[in-house]
């Protein structure tokens, strides 16, 4: 039967993509790709006033890049990483630029016993969330969130990256009821927006495809803070190679021929 996905691919599945959005949480994963691209700032935010959501755009080749940060937290200074401003400016710019495909760009961490590696970047294949938990039948369901992230077996080929599933929750630590939820989802790498994306992009149609870099190895025996920040800057670099990529490789297809 069809699913929300045929149904994107149906719609708009021939058409060369021109417009895409990527969601970049932190300003060290998003620095890198706005340089790279040259992308500059937007003076005229398409955002609501006030709100710390930056707007970078450029071309490239038949592209429109537009790189969506959600800013600084106003009240403490730091990144607004999360579910919540994920899913705000992805709601935000889905609205304001009609993009023809989302791109969550970012770090991760990731199991060593499921096959992750510091520095590997995962294409990811399934969303959902881990702590979330509503022990109600139905609600269980809607809690976990499952979503297919939009398939991509020319691009996972052409570019050799790992594919796995992602979970996302609101804490970069581990509960042992997340870990059980985690497992359950049959996840590689966990992150903190991944599934909320997900969860806007479903709910406007508009195909949406994950890369994450795997910061930290969340079963291994260093502390998840201490490794995450000390393989931060150099795991960005590869995000920022593979992003480029994905970015390369989108230029001139259709999404039905990602
Ligand atoms: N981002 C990078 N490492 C992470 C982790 N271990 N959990 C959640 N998000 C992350």
């Amino acid at each position: 039967m069809a699913g929300p996905q045929s149904v994107t691919r149906e719609v708009s599945g021939n058409k060369a993509i021109s417009n895409i959005v990527i969601v970049i949480a932190m300003q060290t994963e998003a620095q890198p790709v706005v340089n790279k691209f040259h992308l500059i700032q937007d003076p005229h935010s398409p955002f609501p006033q006030g709100v710390p959501w930056l707007r970078y755009h450029g071309k490239y080749k038949d592209l429109n890049i537009n790189l969506i940060w959600p800013g600084k937290d106003p009240n403490s200074g730091v990144d607004s990483v999360g579910t919540i401003s994920s899913a705000l400016v992805t709601y935000a710019a889905i609205q304001a630029l009609k993009p023809d495909l989302i791109i969550n760009a970012g770090t991760a961490g990731g199991f060593k016993d499921r096959g992750a590696t510091v520095g590997d970047v995962f294409i990811i294949s399934d969303c959902a969330f881990h702590d979330r938990r509503i022990p109600i039948p139905v609600f269980d369901l809607y809690g976990v969130g499952s979503r297919k992230a939009f398939e991509t077996p020319n691009l996972v080929k052409e570019l050799n990256l790992k594919v796995g599933k992602l979970s996302t929750g609101d804490s970069l630590d581990m509960t042992q009821q997340d870990e059980s939820s985690i497992t359950a989802n049959d996840a590689t790498v966990k992150d903190m927006e991944g599934a909320a994306v997900a969860y806007v992009a479903d709910l406007l149609k508009v195909p949406a495809i994950f890369v994450k870099a795997v910061t930290d190895i969340i079963d291994g025996d260093k502390p998840t803070a201490e490794e995450f920040l000390q393989n931060l800057a150099s795991v960005t670099t590869a995000l920022d190679v593979a992003v480029e990529q994905v970015i390369h490789f989108i230029n001139g297809k259709s999404v039905s021929q990602l």
